[in-house]
């Protein structure tokens, strides 16, 4: 299934095409496949170049870690993540690893890391479903996360499913249109409030 963004202005069909969707086939993720996602990651700009980022991942014939990430998902995220062929923690690291100085960025760069990881997974034919809703700490027990590292979301990787084997309210929900503020809204110039002139048309 796909679920292009209806856009305002012209943008990368990748980035039209990455959506996070629920519903996710019965099939194995190649070793090479999975190598390039978190080689897209790699790729990813951060402040200093600190690239302060880790991914714990478990792929389904995993089973013990498998079972392991998913426990640390709420009840709600467990129920269809259960169907992916990867789970991952995105794990990141508080303070510059030389200085120790806090690193205000590292979630904005982990963050933008795994934006890479999913365009390339869109590319790949792969759909990304990130999620907030699990425990860190729970993950940090899981796996043994050391201090000065927080995991920070996990995410479901699988090929596209059928919606239909989702139950009905989240069928309903895979099939909503997607929706976003138009850019009027958070485009600014000058001072805060006012929308930049190019974002107004
Ligand atoms: C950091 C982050 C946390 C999210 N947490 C959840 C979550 O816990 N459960 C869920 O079902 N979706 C979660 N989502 C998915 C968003 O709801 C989704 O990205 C948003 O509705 C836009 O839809 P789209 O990605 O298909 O464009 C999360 C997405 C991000 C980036």
């Amino acid at each position: 299934m796909q679920k292009p963004a209806p856009i305002d202005s012209p943008i990368h069909q990748l980035l039209r095409d990455r959506w996070s969707p629920r519903s996710f086939a019965d099939k194995a993720i190649p070793d090479d496949v999975l190598r390039s996602l978190f080689e897209a990651a790699r790729w990813a700009p951060s402040s200093n170049n600190e690239q302060p980022w880790a991914y714990i991942v478990a792929t389904k014939d995993d089973k013990v870690n498998f079972e392991k990430a998913l426990s640390t998902l709420v009840e709600f995220n467990a129920g269809w993540a259960k169907s992916a062929s990867a789970l991952a923690i995105a794990v990141s690291e508080l303070a510059f690893a030389k200085s120790h100085a806090p690193n205000r960025n590292a979630l904005y760069d982990t963050g933008a890391a795994t934006a890479f990881l999913s365009v390339e997974a869109t590319a790949q034919g792969l759909g990304v479903h990130q999620m907030a809703g699990f425990d860190p700490e729970k993950a940090r027990q899981a796996f043994g996360i050391p201090e000065g590292w927080e995991a920070i979301a996990a995410i479901a990787i699988g090929y596209p499913g059928d919606p239909d084997s989702l139950p009905p309210k989240l069928k309903d929900r895979e099939l909503a249109p997607r929706t976003r503020k138009p850019i009027r809204e958070f485009v600014m110039a000058g001072s805060w409030g006012h929308t930049a002139s190019f974002a107004a048309k």
